[in-house]
């Protein structure tokens, strides 16, 4: 079976997270599958590209994410705290992401943040993106809001989701499975706790996709595990060990 190698937003662990250059720097540098990124809304409801709820931790403005609008957004820098060498870089919108996606035929893992705050139709929001850019069948939504899974399960069923948890939890499987999920992340915590979860979603036809795989010796487990999806920041790392054909 086929393992997916997903950069976690982008070639993290090298480029600044979650911009175009760590997202280029992945597909140019390695064989990955795809990404895993972060979506939130700014305050015009555009659904933009960034990890945290706030902007303090990686671009050069404090404050709330959802209280600025798109075009506030852009003029941030997203790269300098990365080094100096990454200024200028953008918060990118959903679109354009989207459209990396599909030019370079790859899968996307798009985690709605939404699980501390609330952003009022996000849902909706980036499933109309998705719909727009027809990328239904390359894209997994996934979060930590599990109500908000269903939510858009109830928009559009045929676009695949996934629960995100990080503390081990009991049956997750028989959980995901009774809500009509595609698919369970857990954080790689969980299936060292319960490594006998992989085979249990996949009789029940889900698939395990867990994250933040960085060690050689987690990426080792999850191979020999099976799963579905590793989401690493270092899909370099990943792709040397899954024997991956190099570029
Ligand atoms: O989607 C997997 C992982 O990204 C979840 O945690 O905080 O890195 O977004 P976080
Ligand atoms: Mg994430």
């Amino acid at each position: 079976m086929k393992i997916l190698n997903l950069a976690h937003r982008g070639f993290s662990g090298k480029y600044p997270e979650n911009t175009k250059r760590a997202f280029m720097a992945a597909i140019q540098e390695t064989p990955c599958h795809g990404f895993e990124s972060d979506v939130h809304l700014s305050s015009d409801g555009e659904p933009v590209i960034i990890h945290d709820d706030v902007l303090d931790r990686t671009t050069n403005a404090t404050g709330p994410v959802g209280k600025r609008s798109f075009r506030e957004l852009r003029e941030l820098d997203c790269g300098s705290w990365k080094g100096s060498e990454f200024a200028g870089e953008q918060i990118m919108h959903l679109d354009e992401l989207l459209a990396l996606v599909i030019e370079h035929n790859l899968f996307l893992n798009l985690e709605i943040k939404n699980n501390e705050v609330f952003y009022q139709g996000i849902e909706k929001t980036v499933i109309n993106r998705i719909k727009a850019c027809k990328a239904e069948e390359r894209v997994l939504l996934s979060s930590f809001n599990h109500p908000s899974m269903l939510i858009c399960k109830e928009i559009e069923p045929k676009i695949k989701t996934g629960l995100l948890y990080g503390q081990p939890m009991i049956a997750a499987d028989e959980y995901a499975r009774s809500y009509g999920m595609d698919a369970i992340h857990p954080g790689i915590n969980c299936l060292e706790y319960s490594p006998e979860l992989v085979g249990k979603c996949h009789e029940k036809g889900l698939q395990v996709n867990t994250w933040t795989v960085n060690t050689e010796e987690n990426i080792r487990f999850c191979i020999q595990l099976g799963v579905d999806s590793i989401i690493s920041n270092y899909p370099d790392k990943v792709a040397l060990i899954l024997g991956a054909p190099p570029l």
